[in-house]
């Protein structure tokens, strides 16, 4: 698949080397491609304008401030009809920590995915914590679910569907859950969670 990435940090960076390492084609999209802090992503695939990054591409992933979302969707948002668009960027501050709504409002034929948003990067580099792979709980649309399982399994981790996007608040509160533990109480960055199961 042909991945655009848009933002390309801790979150975009981290999951973009991944998923060329399986063999997908990475656009990564920032606002100043020329940036010297991009030079290491160049090997992994091409660094454009963020608009450049969009064409011709199946997947577009959203690794930018949360802040920055509503301002994208608004100015690009006619350009992601029929793409898979996954939301991983966090209003940390707000009461909603995705930007669902307005990525509905600005591209209502994307097929949103609520994904990669509630584990600390390192998770994502390294997706296993004592020998135990770390699962992903994520929601999407319908459509998008295949192919999120594809790109979560990619990056190691084990993908649990926990329904449509109506089950945003529900994997958020994921998120508020490991940044109590992780910041709140000490346990620091490398913790994830395990949803066990009868055998
Ligand atoms: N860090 C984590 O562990 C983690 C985990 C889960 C989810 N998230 C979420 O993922 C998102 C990215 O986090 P990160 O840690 O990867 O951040 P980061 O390392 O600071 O990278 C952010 C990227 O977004 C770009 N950017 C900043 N403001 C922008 C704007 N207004 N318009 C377009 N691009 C902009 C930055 O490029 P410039 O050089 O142009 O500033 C940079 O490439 C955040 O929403 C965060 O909440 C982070």
């Amino acid at each position: 698949m042909i991945i655009a990435v848009i933002g390309a940090g801790n979150i975009g960076g981290t999951l973009g080397k991944k998923w060329a390492q399986s063999g997908h084609t990475l656009r990564f999209g920032v606002r100043n491609p020329n940036d010297a802090k991009y030079a290491g992503l160049r090997y992994v695939g091409e660094v454009t304008a963020i608009g450049e990054a969009l064409d011709g591409t199946d997947i577009v992933l959203l690794s930018l401030p949360g802040g920055a979302v509503a301002e994208f969707a608004a100015q690009y948002g006619d350009r992601l009809a029929g793409k898979i668009v996954i939301d991983a960027a966090n209003n940390v501050r707000s009461l909603e920590m995705h930007n669902l709504a307005v990525l509905k409002d600005k591209a209502p034929e994307a097929h949103l995915v609520r994904a990669f948003s509630n584990l600390g990067w390192e998770n994502f580099e390294n997706p296993r914590l004592g020998g135990v792979q770390i699962d992903l709980f994520y929601c999407c649309e319908a459509f998008a679910r295949p192919a999120a399982e594809q790109l979560i399994g990619e990056i190691g981790l084990r993908p649990v569907y926990t329904g449509g996007l109506e089950a945003a608040t529900t994997v958020d509160a994921i998120t508020r859950l490991w940044f109590a533990l992780a910041m709140g109480q000490g346990y620091g960055r490398r913790i994830a969670f395990k949803l066990l199961e009868e055998d």
